[in-house]
């Protein structure tokens, strides 16, 4: 003890009726007449600046009992050890109430391993400061990860944890996303306006930060992807079997590129309206060594003002999975790469996951397509060959045209852009592609093409 600590005004409360505030004057010379602490026996006693109440007023004996020789000839008139010690707290302070979950050394009686039962420099009579009174139990490893959560990194672990009962499981102090926005007010309010929000958010955010330290940044215990994919496992089994992956997930944040982790405005915590979110990275051209480039989507689409109804409807997740797939271009279902495919139904899979596949299987038709010569379906004679069938690219633009039915200008044959010339007309149409010469078709007088 330092004499700086002696001069320390003690502030005491006295039990015997009056209430006096002592300043300026040591604990000793008011506990002196007591007889157990004298500048010769007990003279530590008292000085600390937290010393517990008994002490202050010299009520050695209501702990360690009476012993009429002790003073006398203390060597050998010991005091017995205070027996059962929580009891003997408990006689001047209330039990603590029953609650769901008592710590272990509370249900042990063991207050005083925690607290000095005279006096101590730290507060409620410590032992020991902060995260030091847990780790004489506890591994202090918990705060070994790289990053630190600032409460448990300063001992803060009675801001979470109640040291003596509570009623949430961990003696928290309050029981799942609660606990954090007791502090986190902000994401608290943030995530009360959303109208998305993420499910195991709601429930408790340790299912993704550890409140104490982790290997990875914001205490997470895994990045993005493992992290999501730890619990979505339909997800992590589907990205095992995809042959086409999408660079989004391959790059930067992964997932996170996509989706917020908390919550959202937007279904399914998406950071933007959805088409937005595609075209906020395909508004460029993508160059790849191998195979062909990625083109610039917002480019043609603005330049093709014939947008087809899935694009109308802003929703390009209908024909690509964003997460990957089996398919060519991330498509959702199968679709010929090619100009040419012997026919089957399964080929156009994703086409008809929309549209009524009767198009493709009826050779004649007065209702089913407009594509038909008097009641000859001219889609079932392009399309349904065994070889050589033209697949629907052949005309079809899939995400835009300046045509009708967004018919391509020209269709990609080799290294020759093959032009298509697509007239319509009320009741037909003609076409003068590089196929064959010019044909036309009349839905109501059959034409007889030569
Ligand atoms: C609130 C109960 C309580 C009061 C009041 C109390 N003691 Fe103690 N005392 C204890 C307990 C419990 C221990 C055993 C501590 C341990 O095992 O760590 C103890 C231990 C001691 C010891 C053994 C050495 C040590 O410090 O561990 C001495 C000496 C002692 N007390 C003196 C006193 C004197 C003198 C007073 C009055 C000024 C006093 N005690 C008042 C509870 C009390
Ligand atoms: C003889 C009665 C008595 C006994 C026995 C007793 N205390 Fe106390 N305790 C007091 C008094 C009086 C105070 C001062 C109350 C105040 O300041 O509000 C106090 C204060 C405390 C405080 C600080 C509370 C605060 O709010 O600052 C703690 C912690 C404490 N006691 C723990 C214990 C423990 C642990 C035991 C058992 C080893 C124990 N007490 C036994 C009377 C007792
Ligand atoms: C694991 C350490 C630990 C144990 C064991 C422990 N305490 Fe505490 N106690 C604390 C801490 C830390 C605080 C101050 C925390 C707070 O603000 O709630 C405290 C505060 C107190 C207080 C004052 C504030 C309050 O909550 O009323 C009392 C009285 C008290 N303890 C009594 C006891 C008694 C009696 C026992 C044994 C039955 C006991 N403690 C066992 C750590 C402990
Ligand atoms: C005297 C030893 C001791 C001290 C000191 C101690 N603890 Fe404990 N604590 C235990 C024991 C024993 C358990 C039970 C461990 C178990 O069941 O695996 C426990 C359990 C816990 C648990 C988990 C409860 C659960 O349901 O799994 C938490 C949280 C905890 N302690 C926090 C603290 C904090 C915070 C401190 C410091 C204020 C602290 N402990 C100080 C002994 C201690
Ligand atoms: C920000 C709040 C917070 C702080 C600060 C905090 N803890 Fe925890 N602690 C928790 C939560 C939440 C859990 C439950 C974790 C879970 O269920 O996975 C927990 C669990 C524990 C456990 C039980 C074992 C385990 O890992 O599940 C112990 C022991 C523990 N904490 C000790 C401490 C100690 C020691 C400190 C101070 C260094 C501390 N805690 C600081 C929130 C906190
Ligand atoms: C006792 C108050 C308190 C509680 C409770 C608390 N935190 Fe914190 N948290 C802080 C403080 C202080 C910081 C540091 C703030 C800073 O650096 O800007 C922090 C930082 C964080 C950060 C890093 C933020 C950043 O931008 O670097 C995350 C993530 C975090 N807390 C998550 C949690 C979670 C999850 C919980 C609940 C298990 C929780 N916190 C409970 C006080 C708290
Ligand atoms: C599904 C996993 C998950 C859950 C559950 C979760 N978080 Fe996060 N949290 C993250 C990820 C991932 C980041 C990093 C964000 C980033 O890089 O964009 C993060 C970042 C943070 C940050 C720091 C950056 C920021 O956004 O301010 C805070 C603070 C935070 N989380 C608090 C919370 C709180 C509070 C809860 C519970 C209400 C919670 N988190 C639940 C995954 C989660
Ligand atoms: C702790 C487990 C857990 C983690 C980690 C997790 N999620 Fe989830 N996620 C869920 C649960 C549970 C649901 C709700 C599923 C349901 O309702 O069918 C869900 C739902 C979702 C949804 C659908 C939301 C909706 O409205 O249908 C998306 C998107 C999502 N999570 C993305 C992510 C991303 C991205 C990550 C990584 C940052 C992630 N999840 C990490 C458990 C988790
Ligand atoms: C390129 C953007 C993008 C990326 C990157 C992305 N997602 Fe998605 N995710 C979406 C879109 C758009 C939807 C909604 C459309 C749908 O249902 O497929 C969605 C839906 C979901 C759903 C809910 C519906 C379902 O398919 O089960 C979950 C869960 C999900 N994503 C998890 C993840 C996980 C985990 C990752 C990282 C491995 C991830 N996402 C990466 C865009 C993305
Ligand atoms: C975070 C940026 C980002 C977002 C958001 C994004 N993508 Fe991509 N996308 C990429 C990258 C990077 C590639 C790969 C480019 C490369 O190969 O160099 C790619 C490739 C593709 C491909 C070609 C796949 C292949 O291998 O042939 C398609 C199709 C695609 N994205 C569609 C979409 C759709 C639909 C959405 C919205 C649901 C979307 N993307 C959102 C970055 C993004
Ligand atoms: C009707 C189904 C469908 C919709 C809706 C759709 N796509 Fe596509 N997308 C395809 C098909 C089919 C291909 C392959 C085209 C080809 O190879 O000729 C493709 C190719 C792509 C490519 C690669 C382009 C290239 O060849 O370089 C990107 C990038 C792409 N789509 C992004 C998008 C975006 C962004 C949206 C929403 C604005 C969208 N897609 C909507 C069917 C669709
Ligand atoms: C996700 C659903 C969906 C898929 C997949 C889809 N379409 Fe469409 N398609 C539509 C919708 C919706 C319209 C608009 C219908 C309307 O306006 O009456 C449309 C319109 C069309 C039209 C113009 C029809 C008209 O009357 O203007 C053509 C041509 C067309 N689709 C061809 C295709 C081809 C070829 C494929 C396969 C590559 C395909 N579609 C895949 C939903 C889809
Ligand atoms: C040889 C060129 C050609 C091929 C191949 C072709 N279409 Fe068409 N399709 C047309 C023409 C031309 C129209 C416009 C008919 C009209 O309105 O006069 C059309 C119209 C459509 C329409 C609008 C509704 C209707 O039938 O009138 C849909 C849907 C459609 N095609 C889907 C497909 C699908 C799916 C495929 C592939 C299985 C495909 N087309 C292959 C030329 C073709």
């Amino acid at each position: 003890m330092t004499t700086q600590d002696l001069k320390l005004p003690v502030v005491a409360l006295f039990f015997a009726g009056l209430f006096m505030v002592l300043s300026g004057m040591p604990a000793q010379a008011e506990t002196a007449d007591t007889g157990c602490i004298t500048a010769q026996c007990h003279s530590t006693l008292g000085k600390v600046k937290f010393t517990h109440g008994p002490i202050v007023d010299g009520e050695c004996e209501t702990c360690h009992g009476t012993s009429a020789n002790h003073a006398k000839n203390p060597k050998n008139n010991k005091f017995k050890p205070v027996e059962n010690v929580a009891a003997k707290c408990y006689e001047c302070h209330d039990q603590f109430e029953k609650k769901k979950f008592t710590h272990a050394p509370i249900e042990d009686g063991e207050c005083i391993v925690c607290h000095d039962p005279h006096g101590s420099p730290n507060k409620f009579q410590l032992k020991s400061k902060g995260a030091e009174i847990c780790y004489e139990c506890h591994d202090s490893e918990i705060v070994g990860g790289t990053f630190v959560h600032g409460p448990a990194a300063v001992g803060g672990c009675i801001a979470c944890h109640e040291p003596h009962v509570s009623d949430n499981a961990k003696n928290l102090r309050a029981a799942g996303s609660d606990l954090c926005y007791m502090c986190h007010v902000d994401k608290a309010e943030a995530i009360g306006k959303a109208a998305f929000v993420h499910k195991p958010v709601k429930e408790d955010c340790v299912g993704c930060h550890n409140p104490h330290s982790a290997p990875k940044e914001f205490f997470l215990q895994a990045s993005s992807p493992e992290l999501c994919l730890g619990c979505h496992k339909d997800k992590k089994e589907q990205l095992s079997k995809v042959t086409v992956k999408h660079g989004a997930l391959e790059r930067d944040k992964s997932c996170l590129n996509c989706h917020d982790a908390h919550m959202s405005q937007i279904a399914k915590n998406l950071t933007m309206e959805p088409m937005d979110l595609c075209l906020s990275c395909h508004d460029r051209e993508y160059k790849r060594d191998k195979g062909k480039n990625v083109m610039n989507i917002t480019a043609w689409l603005k330049d093709n003002t014939e947008h087809h109804g899935p694009i109308k409807q802003k929703d390009c997740s209908g024909c690509h999975d964003p997460h990957g797939s089996e398919n060519f271009r991330i498509l959702r279902n199968y679709y010929p790469e090619t100009f040419y495919k012997g026919f089957d139904i399964e080929n156009y899979k994703l086409c008809f996951s929309c549209h009524e596949k009767t198009v493709a299987l009826n050779e004649q038709t007065t209702k089913l397509t407009n594509f038909r010569n008097g009641n000859t379906n001219l889609h079932f004679l392009h399309v349904n060959k065994a070889v050589k069938g033209r697949t629907c690219r052949a005309c079809h633009e899939t995400h835009a045209s300046n045509f009708p039915k967004h018919i391509r200008e020209a269709v990609p044959f080799g290294a020759w852009d093959l032009p298509l010339n697509f007239e319509k007309t009320e009741t037909g149409g003609s076409c003068a592609p590089g196929c064959h010469k010019i044909k036309e078709y009349d839905r109501t007088k059959k034409v007889i093409n030569k």
